[in-house]
């Protein structure tokens, strides 16, 4: 049976011309701090990569450091700026990525700060006016807010946040894992002090990422051994990994604009005829608003009926998508983003369809398809 892949949150199909240059980069195998020819040549395409990344991005190539992904880039950001940079209080929401939830409960269980939530409302916004009521008093803050979530879509207001940050004195931690790639990122329009971002959800590879760390913050390597990224992370370079990362990036800049006016015109034929199939259907934050919401992400929320386990039937038709994130599979609790929302979820059983350059018209029906079976012979049963 073919699978129709619609967890691209979750992770995306590695890109053709990325496993090209995967291949490639498995013939230059040096180690990039080796001083020799082999060890230069490897180091010279990481340094390109680093450049690459720096400018699409409007940051300085030192500003640049590539981890094992999304998870530890995010954990660098937290523990490094609580450790290194007198931060005693983090902001951030019940719905962010475990990558910063944990993290931070973790600190806060600790003692090590205080862990201020805003609250969020029941369709996952935030209030902006509750951010600058806490800036406005208290100890050394980083804010730490996501850009894009990775379950219901929703967009912070970075900008905003971004300002309020600077004319308060705390520093901005936004975890970009599901926006870089897809969404224009600025560090000069947006006053970031940390970014995060993960090769896998760019048709990349699993396992190698980047951190986005401003010029002029002094922190230590949280994996503490050689002198790799200027002292800055330790371990042997992923070189493989690197080329490929730069290489998905350049791809989804290069091609940004096409690829969201198809995945963005999938999300509205989805939206528009799953309501039709499915009376009663809603959708979980702002994801069924396109303009509100990233292009890659809905989540539906279905009446809860007989049919419990929609995800599991819909895999069973060959169907691939995810109840919350792929971190909360396994979770007897669901997903803790949903349950923020209020609890109006309960009554509802929530379905992430998440889509990416490779889906067609022929995936979005064979979910529909798949959607109406199960509903019809829910009915008929
Ligand atoms: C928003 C967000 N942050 C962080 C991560 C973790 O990234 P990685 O899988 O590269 O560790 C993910 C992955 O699901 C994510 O969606």
């Amino acid at each position: 049976m073919s699978v129709i892949f619609l967890d691209n949150a979750a992770t995306t199909p590695l890109e053709p011309r990325v496993k090209d240059e995967m291949i490639r980069m498995m013939e230059n195998f040096g180690n990039p701090s080796s001083t020799h020819l082999s060890g230069r040549s490897a180091k010279v395409e990481v340094e390109i990569v680093r450049k690459r990344i720096a400018k699409a991005i409007g940051a300085l190539p030192s500003e640049i450091f590539f981890t094992s992904g999304g998870t530890e880039a995010d954990n660098m950001a937290l523990f490094c700026s609580v450790r290194d940079l007198g931060v005693k209080r983090i902001i951030t929401t019940p719905i962010e990525h475990h990558a910063v939830g944990h993290p931070v409960e973790f600190m806060a269980e600790r003692g090590e700060i205080d862990a201020s939530y805003l609250s969020v409302n029941e369709h996952g916004d935030i209030d902006l006016g509750e951010l600058e009521n806490l800036l406005k008093e208290g100890p050394k803050t980083l804010v730490s807010l996501m850009f894009a979530n990775n379950e219901i879509g929703n967009f912070n207001p970075v900008k905003e946040i971004g300002d309020l940050c600077k004319q308060y004195g705390a520093l901005f931690h936004s975890d970009t894992v599901q926006a870089m790639g897809h969404l224009p990122i600025n560090v000069v329009d947006t006053q970031y002090d940390f970014l995060t971002c993960s090769a896998h959800k760019i048709h990349g590879p699993k396992g190698v990422g980047f951190a986005y760390v401003r010029s002029g913050l002094k922190i230590k390597p949280l994996i503490q051994g050689g002198a790799q990224e200027r002292s800055m992370r330790a371990g042997t370079e992923n070189t493989i990994g690197i080329c490929a990362l730069g290489k998905a990036f350049e791809l989804a800049l290069d091609e940004m604009a096409e690829d969201q006016k198809k995945v963005e015109g999938l999300k509205q034929y989805i939206i528009k005829e799953v309501q039709s199939i499915v009376p009663g259907v809603k959708f979980f934050g702002r994801s069924g608003e396109l303009d509100k919401s990233l292009y890659t992400v809905l989540s539906i929320a279905f009446p809860k009926s007989n049919n419990e386990m929609l995800t599991f039937a819909l895999d069973i038709k060959g169907v691939n998508v995810s109840g919350g994130s792929a971190c909360n599979s396994g979770s007897s609790q669901g997903s803790h983003v949903i349950r923020a929302l209020g609890s109006w979820t309960a009554d509802y059983q929530p379905v992430r369809v998440s889509m990416s350059k490779f889906n067609t018209k022929a995936c979005a029906d064979g979910f529909l398809n798949a959607v109406r079976e199960i509903y019809t012979a829910q009915a008929v049963g």
